[in-house]
């Protein structure tokens, strides 16, 4: 699953690359317009026209509506959406050049056009020759009014740096010409306002002969207001946009305009030379041209015409470029796309393949496993089965020969017993008697030991139940130790905390025999001068409680689990018994219904508690039935 994850990002991340390497970085160019007019609509059309031109550009154009607060919070929007170059036509010079400078100085590059700024912060300025035009509008003023002739100026926006110019440009060259400007009035740019003043003028000022208007829409009211008022007068302007300056020349509606260039697609091409690094002029002035009269009006109209045709054509052909460039981009991203799926299908593929390779050589490794297991099985079973064959003959024999020696035994204890209660002995014949008798009852134990067991492996050792006093019981067999322990200096601890008239239902030969067999066991193990603590307790109303504890060698935990398994020899090197003791034990306390445990720690010592249910006879007649009928005394 995670190297599918992993391809997959492979893929993607391929895709990415592949895709990025179509994709070219994109300028972002802000150009804020100070106001939306004729003048400015052709302006931004050349704009837009030419970013068409430029697929790694884009361009955004606000107009300011003649607000210096507007055109401060358009150059701000740019400022702080990260646009890559900002365009401005400044409202007012002294408005709008701080939020100029600060752009500037903020490292955004910034291009003044049309109108300036006061001082230089500013990376590029492309603008015409105002002072020019006014001065060659006087000398064309002349021309149509004659020397002596008086004019009314229509200036434009005070503070717009175009209308200082341009007033500059006019007053010089008036001068020169000899012709005298008798008032000057403020048309801020556009219509409205000139042909209001000019209507208040013209109430009072008849005697006119030329209005110089710094542009068409001034010129054209200015024109408007003298018809209103019947004077005769001579009308210049600026600008010659074709829809309006041109056509109100040729419509003799004004005398005569001069061209102020737009050049939307000079500004752009600066803007991109400055983002590029490419070469540019920091400060281009356009020259000035000759003044459109009604001698070149119709034929600038008609070039004008199909200069739009061409423009309406080269804007189809952008288009159609356009979408094919769209369906080309999306073919190819499907390409990449089919070519990354293609990859991913093969590397899915590939993974699967593998998968599935890997898969089969591990069910060959498993069924190869599980071949050699079923050998190693069918080794062992057929071990077991010869192990089991020759212990049961072990046991048949040994069985046997108990069974051959019990007789001879038996006849012979008869007699040592006789011996040994018999009072005509010498003290010496007296001790040696004890010992064999003492020999002949560990021989007994023992043969009756290995009958036991054959019959516990054939299940058919049975249980007799009586109710005994166990206390002076258990005393008395605790008590046949004393001796050894003093021999040995072992420390003997006797506590059978139980009540003086403690009675349960147990079969007394197997319990003593279990408890013979702890305690031997004990004192086998624990060495001289070591501790061995018998207990004896009630847990609760159920449970008889017997513990032995020593401070022998312990067993190891490897071992503690198999002790209680038939012929298990703790030192396999030197046995030391037959490693049936324990077994048995363990038989007769499970045949009572209880359990054993050991709990040891290597050369600390061991604790065998054996738990048996305290029950008596009047209640055990179910159970010593149903196991008394499952043990018959067949031996063999
Ligand atoms: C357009 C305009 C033109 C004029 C120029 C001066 O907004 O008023 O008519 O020539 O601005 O900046």
């Amino acid at each position: 699953m995670k190297r599918i994850y992993l391809l997959f990002l492979t893929i993607i991340s391929f895709s990415a690359l592949l895709s990025s390497c179509h994709e070219k970085k994109t300028y972002r160019i802000g150009v804020s317009q100070c106001s939306q007019d004729d003048w400015r609509a052709k302006m931004n059309d050349e704009i837009n026209r030419e970013i068409m031109f430029h697929p790694e550009a884009t361009v955004e154009i606000r107009s300011a509506d003649d607000s210096n607060e507007k055109q401060i919070s358009d150059i701000r929007y740019f400022k702080d959406n990260g646009f890559d170059i900002i365009i401005a036509a400044p409202n007012e010079a002294d408005a709008i050049t701080p939020i100029i400078k600060e752009v500037y100085e903020s490292g955004t590059p910034v291009i003044i056009f049309d109108r300036n700024i006061n001082g230089d912060s500013y990376t590029a300025y492309l603008g015409v020759d105002n002072f020019g035009i006014g001065k060659s509008a006087a000398h064309y003023g002349r021309h149509l009014i004659g020397k002596g002739g008086k004019v009314i100026e229509i200036y434009g926006l005070a503070g717009s740096t175009p209308a200082k110019e341009r007033h500059d440009g006019f007053i010089e060259g008036a001068t020169e010409e000899g012709i005298s400007v008798i008032a000057s009035a403020y048309g801020n740019w556009n219509y409205d306002d000139a042909a209001s003043v000019c209507d208040s003028m013209f109430t009072v000022c008849k005697d006119i002969d030329l209005i110089y208007a710094h542009n068409d829409r001034m010129a054209i009211a200015a024109s408007e207001m003298a018809k209103k008022h019947g004077l005769d007068i001579k009308v210049i302007g600026i600008d010659a946009a074709p829809e309006i300056g041109i056509k109100a020349v040729a419509d003799s509606v004004i005398d005569a305009t001069f061209l102020y260039p737009t050049e939307g697609y000079r500004v752009i091409r600066t803007a991109l030379a400055i983002l590029k690094g490419e070469p540019y002029e920091r400060v281009s002035t356009f020259p000035i041209s000759s003044p459109v009269d009604i001698s070149n009006a119709d034929i600038l109209l008609l070039q004008n015409e199909s200069l739009k045709e061409d423009s309406a054509k080269i804007k189809t052909l952008k288009s159609q470029v356009d979408d094919f460039w769209n369906k080309h981009s999306a073919q190819t991203s499907l390409f990449y796309a089919a070519i990354a799926i293609v990859v991913l299908l093969l590397g899915v593929l590939f993974l699967f393949l593998r998968i599935f390779w890997q898969r089969q050589r591990h069910q060959k490794e498993l069924m190869e496993q599980n071949r050699l297991l079923e050998e190693q099985r069918d080794t062992q079973k057929a071990l077991n089965e010869q192990l089991n064959v020759a212990t049961q003959s072990k046991l048949i024999f040994f069985t046997n020969v108990s069974h051959d020696l019990r007789t001879p035994l038996t006849l012979i204890a008869e007699p040592v017993e006789q011996l040994v209660k018999a009072d005509n002995l010498t003290p010496q014949q007296h001790t040696l008697v004890k010992i064999a008798h003492k020999n002949v009852r560990i021989l007994h134990r023992l043969i009756n030991q290995i009958l036991d067991f054959r019959k516990y492996e054939n299940g058919k050792l049975d249980i007799n139940l009586e109710e005994v006093s166990l206390k002076p019981l258990l005393a008395d067999w605790a008590d046949s130790f004393l001796a050894i322990a003093r021999k040995r200096d072992i420390k003997l601890n006797i506590a059978i905390h139980l009540p003086d008239n403690f009675s349960i239902a147990i079969d007394v030969e197997k319990i003593e025999r279990v408890f013979f067999n702890l305690m031997s066991n004990a004192f086998k193990y624990t060495p001289d001068n070591g501790k061995i603590k018998f207990s004896a307790n009630c847990d609760g109303s159920e449970k008889l409680v017997l513990s032995v504890a020593d401070t022998g060698r312990g067993i190891a935990a490897e071992d503690i689990d198999n002790i209680f398994d038939r012929f298990y020899q703790v030192d396999k090197i030197h046995p030391n018994g037959s490693g049936i003791g324990l077994s048995l034990a363990k038989a007769f306390v499970e045949l009572h219904e209880g359990s054993i445990e050991v709990e040891s720690r290597l050369n600390e010592g061991s604790r065998f508690t054996v738990k048996l249910p305290i029950r008596h006879v009047a209640e055990t007649r179910n159970f010593t039935t149903k196991k008394a009928i499952s043990g018959t005394d067949v031996e063999t």
